[in-house]
């Protein structure tokens, strides 16, 4: 495949900053598909056809790009396009990252597809979308509560909603495990899940508007978005232990974590790429202060950690060690905005959670951090996209397997 970035950049796309500079005119966007030179497979040139078309219709009314799916589809793909040489040379420690970059092209995901609801319920992508851009500039903090949660979902018994299930007097549910008890944001999915439900009643499952719901409010935000294909059952089974079990913890290690994205089916450049989530939101003390106070049992710090940084967070944030409800923002200074700062905060010994720092431990992490940080934003935006879709596809139900929740908390009856 041939590319030319310099023409691409010539012309400044969009991606390049936030989805809502991709509110441009059509007529700016247009002329990048005119950038694209060599060979492409017939499905990618389908969709670039179609792109085109739809674009030029745009022009043509001179309207601006705002069709949420074109505009998507098209950052992703010129993202793909202009860091896959980096990436590919740079980022991939384990295995050729290109056979990654290349299965998402053409991206078949077995059992889900994209625009599920076509049919079966037209307006629900888009009453997710205009729910998600009318409250979350009024409660930003909620895209990294949404952000979390989908990953929980994700990692136990894969991304089925079943960590919005509520304990019963029978079941302690995945909400009632240790990592999930500052999981936020639960009412924010059952106000979208009524809305959705006014529209299409029993249509659209819990899963899906998690999902969904997570990628509009990360680019609300001015982060990546990504593609998601839909078609997600909502789980029959909430087990507190199994969430317990499957969420990394933040005292994990290097190898723990790779086993446990490993077993997910996510290899090391996605366990990079997805830490990366941390360059937005906060943590509780707790959830880090033996760094602080009690790292080997004998009253002392983790010796990993910036001194500096150690002693400011005592002085100001955590003041003793059993300090349960200060929060910490992940990445300081800019915990609401999208970047690569939390990966350059890893490297000046920064991290807040042992498993962030882990992620230095090894010389080929490392220097994947160190491309990312070395990199255009866009090289992060583009690999984190890769890597969440790949996420929100972890052991998905499909077909007649599990339900369609009417409640996204309770389990229909
Ligand atoms: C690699 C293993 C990971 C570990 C050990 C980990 C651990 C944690 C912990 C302990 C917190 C703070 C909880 C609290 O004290 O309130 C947190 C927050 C957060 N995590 Fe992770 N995490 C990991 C990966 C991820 C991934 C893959 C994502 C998403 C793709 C993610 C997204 C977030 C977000 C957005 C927050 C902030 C939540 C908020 O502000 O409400 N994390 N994580």
């Amino acid at each position: 495949m041939e590319f030319d970035p310099s023409a691409l950049q010539a012309v400044g796309f969009v991606s390049v900053e936030s989805r809502w500079n991709a509110n441009r005119r059509a007529s700016e966007a247009l002329p990048l598909f005119k950038c694209y030179k060599g060979k492409i497979g017939d499905r990618e040139a389908t969709l670039i056809a179609a792109l085109r078309t739809k674009l030029q219709q745009q022009v043509d009314r001179g309207d601006s790009v705002k069709d949420y799916k074109v505009a998507s589809m098209f950052r992703v793909w010129y993202n793909l396009r202009k860091t896959e040489g980096k990436i590919t040379s740079n980022m991939s420690f384990r295995g050729p990252t290109i056979l990654v970059f290349l299965g998402f092209l053409s991206c078949v995901h077995a059992d889900l597809k994209l625009g599920f609801y076509d049919d079966s319920c037209p307006k629900a992508e888009k009453l997710i979308l205009d729910f998600v851009e009318e409250h979350i500039p009024n409660a930003p903090t909620v895209a990294a509560s949404l952000l979390r949660m989908h990953f929980h979902d994700c990692f136990v018994r894969g991304c089925d909603g079943s960590v919005l299930i509520n304990s019963t007097g029978t079941n302690q549910a995945e909400k009632a495990a240790t990592p999930n008890q500052t999981l936020r944001g639960f009412d924010f999915i059952d106000r979208l899940k009524s809305v959705v439900e006014e529209e299409c009643p029993g249509v659209v499952s819990c899963a899906d508007i998690l999902a969904l719901a997570t990628r509009d409010a990360v680019g609300v935000i001015g982060g990546p978005i990504w593609r998601v294909p839909t078609g997600r059952r909502d789980g029959l089974i909430s087990n507190s232990s199994e969430a317990l079990s499957e969420i990394p913890a933040p005292t994990s290690n290097l190898s723990s974590l790779q086993t446990s994205f490993a077993n997910k089916g996510l290899n090391d450049a996605d366990l990079v790429l997805l830490s990366g989530a941390h360059t937005i939101g906060v943590a509780h003390c707790e959830s880090f202060s033996d760094r602080l106070y009690n790292f080997t049992g004998n009253g002392d710090q983790d010796p990993s950690l910036d001194g500096f940084y150690a002693t400011n967070l005592k002085n100001n944030k955590c003041r003793d060690a059993t300090d349960e409800t200060t929060l910490v923002e992940m990445d300081p200074g800019s915990f609401r905005t999208f970047d690569v700062e939390y990966y350059r905060n890893l490297l000046k010994r920064r991290g807040l959670f042992e498993s962030d720092a882990a992620l230095t431990t090894d010389a080929a992490a490392k220097a994947a951090i160190v491309n990312l940080v070395d990199s255009p934003p866009q090289t992060f935006f583009a690999g984190f996209a890769m890597s969440m879709e790949k996420m929100g596809s972890i052991g998905v139900k499909t077909g007649s397997s599990g339900e369609i929740r009417r409640n996204c908390a309770v389990i229909n009856s």
